[in-house]
């Protein structure tokens, strides 16, 4: 297949070094236009902590037009501008995937006739040096067809999961991957904010001190997803939520990473969306306008 990977973080290397290793792909990297000096390869160490190197190919105009798979991992304020800049070069078959946090940031997403994906994923991966990935947990992937107004294309379909989960295993095809996004949004509406607001690994959320404020945010998260028709269950969601929280202990959440590198964070992706949907469901959900608040203030 032909693929563009958008976004040399550490999502986007570690799909660009596995989907590589197979001689069946063509795969190019379109880097952020910031980016003033280019390596010849990236490096890549893999869960057994070896370090290889795969050749940097920069995507072009032909990349862009013949290309079967575009994959964005930027994060989601970063998705409607890297689209916007790519949309006149690309094919109206290409499909579309989109791997980020939150929700809301494929904005103009009706008026696209390009299938697109939500792809959601576990794995950890970090960034050592620019352009050098390091896989450091295994996951697993959930994509899902986002605009509704599109039906899949089975065989092509069938070919990019195939693609996918070889380069990653392992993924699974959702039909109903709104579902999968609103659960990953809830654990991000609590894990992100509160890490980032008390510079705490993702671990400490399990202590006693943290459960009224999960709490409290995880009932305006469910309030506001039955607007959007889906249901949660509330001990359900609070056992997920703290078995994510207890799997990735050790981990900085990308949130707090964010604000201690002082980058923007994906805040109004996430806390702030439940917002902008509170406020249209004229529901009221101060914990989350408080996570929203004190975030903005450590990055301003
Ligand atoms: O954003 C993150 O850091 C991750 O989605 C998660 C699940 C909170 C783990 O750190």
């Amino acid at each position: 297949m032909n693929i563009v990977i958008v976004g040399q973080g550490a999502i986007g290397l570690l799909w660009y070094h596995q989907l590589s290793k197979n001689s069946n792909n063509r795969v190019s990297l379109l880097c952020s236009a910031r980016i003033t000096s280019l390596p010849p390869e990236i490096l890549f160490t893999d869960l057994e902590n070896r370090t290889k190197t795969t050749p940097l190919t920069l995507a072009n105009n032909t990349a862009l037009s013949t290309a079967d798979v575009i994959l964005f991992c930027v994060k989601s304020y970063q998705i409607s501008a890297a689209l916007t800049s790519i949309i006149n070069h690309i094919n109206a078959k290409t499909t579309l995937i989109f791997c980020h946090n939150g929700m809301g940031a494929v904005n103009y997403l009706a008026a696209l006739s390009q299938p697109c994906y939500a792809l959601l994923t576990t794995h950890g991966s970090k960034i050592i040096t620019p352009f050098h990935a390091q896989h450091t947990g295994l996951g697993h992937n959930d994509l899902g067809l986002i605009n509704s107004s599109l039906n899949a294309e089975v065989e092509l379909e069938e070919q990019i999961v195939n693609t996918l989960a070889i380069a990653l295993p392992s993924l699974t095809l959702s039909d109903n991957i709104k579902a999968n996004q609103w659960l990953k949004l809830a654990v991000n509406c609590v894990i992100n904010p509160i890490t980032a607001i008390d510079n705490v690994n993702n671990g400490q959320l399990l202590s006693e001190k943290y459960t009224t404020l999960i709490e409290q945010l995880l009932k305006e998260v469910i309030a506001v997803a039955a607007c959007e028709d889906i249901r949660f269950d509330f001990n359900e969601l609070k056992t997920k939520v703290l078995l994510v929280a207890r799997k990735t202990a050790e981990n900085c959440s990308s949130m707090r990473s964010d604000v201690l590198h002082q980058r923007p964070t994906e805040i109004d992706y996430i806390n702030g969306y439940i917002i902008k949907l509170a406020e249209s469901n004229k529901i009221s959900v101060p914990k989350n306008e408080k996570m929203v608040q004190q975030v903005r203030k450590m990055t301003n």
